[in-house]
């Protein structure tokens, strides 16, 4: 399927800024929003440079400015025409173990990654079902499978979330043109884990987003990446006792 208006959210940096990078040598048009729209323009900068064919419309958006996320992505269709693709990327990792005190960073984190998630899936689907047509992608994570502790306690919670938010959609539009996936990244060097030491099976963002852009091309349900060894630890991180899963995070 040719998707050639792709809009992507968090492309200030990490994998939304390389997946732009990536899909700007295929000759896709695309539709870039962030809240540090001064890396956007210059992202922009950099995809015409790569290829001067595309077009490239940076938006400021934060996402937990609900109305703003449908202005922004309506504003993104009328500037292309059609939105082909929306992938809902944004997201962080700010938290601590429950009942620390760190309530209102596990609440950002919760708002910012399953909230605004639920604003951006509302938005494109809205776009999608009035165009008959288009697919929708959510970023989620290898932790959806399974709790952690720390400071991935409510990460991985809002996570499972989106993995789940992500099914309902694809149940909801089965049978229909309209193709949902949900794709859960393992680790991938980006600012979200910079400060994080001892990281299993990092990969650089290029070759992260390398896997993620071949499992969105085929559209599937869901992609657990890089696929080595993703798609395999996913089943035992799920049947792992959690004696196994304290030590590990
Ligand atoms: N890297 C990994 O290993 C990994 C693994 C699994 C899943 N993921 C997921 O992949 C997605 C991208 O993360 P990343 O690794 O690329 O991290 P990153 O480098 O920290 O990028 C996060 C992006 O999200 C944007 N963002 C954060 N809060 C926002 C808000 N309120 N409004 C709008 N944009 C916001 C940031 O843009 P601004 O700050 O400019 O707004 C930035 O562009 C996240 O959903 C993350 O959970 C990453």
């Amino acid at each position: 399927m040719n998707r050639n208006n792709i809009l992507i959210t968090g492309a200030s940096s990490g994998l939304g800024y390389t997946m732009a990078l990536l899909y700007a040598q295929q000759g896709k048009n695309l539709a870039l929003c962030a809240r540090r729209t001064e890396r956007l323009e210059e992202l922009k900068s950099q995809l015409l440079a790569i290829n001067s064919d595309i077009k490239v419309e940076v938006y400021a958006l934060d996402v937990n400015d609900h109305d703003k996320v449908f202005e922004v992505f309506e504003q993104a269709k009328a500037d292309f025409g059609s939105l082909d693709r929306v992938i809902v990327n944004a997201g962080m990792g700010k938290g601590a173990s429950i009942g620390t005190g760190y309530f209102h960073a596990n609440l950002q984190t919760a708002q910012t990654n399953f909230v605004a998630a639920i604003a951006q899936c509302e938005a494109a689907m809205g776009i999608f079902r009035q165009q008959n047509a288009g697919h929708l992608v959510t970023i989620s994570s290898i932790s959806a499978v399974r709790g952690f502790r720390r400071a991935l306690t409510v990460y991985a919670a809002t996570k499972s979330g989106l993995t789940s938010l992500t099914e309902g959609i694809r149940i909801d539009v089965m049978n229909t043109p309209i193709k949902v996936s949900c794709i859960h990244p393992g680790f991938i060097k980006s600012e979200i884990n910079e400060k994080v030491e001892k990281v299993p099976f990092m990969v650089d963002t290029e070759t992260g987003c390398k896997a993620i852009l071949n499992a969105i091309e085929k559209e599937k349900a869901n992609a657990f990446v890089p696929s080595w060894p993703w798609a395999v630890l996913h089943r035992i991180l799920r049947m792992a006792p959690d004696s196994w899963i304290r030590k590990m995070s």
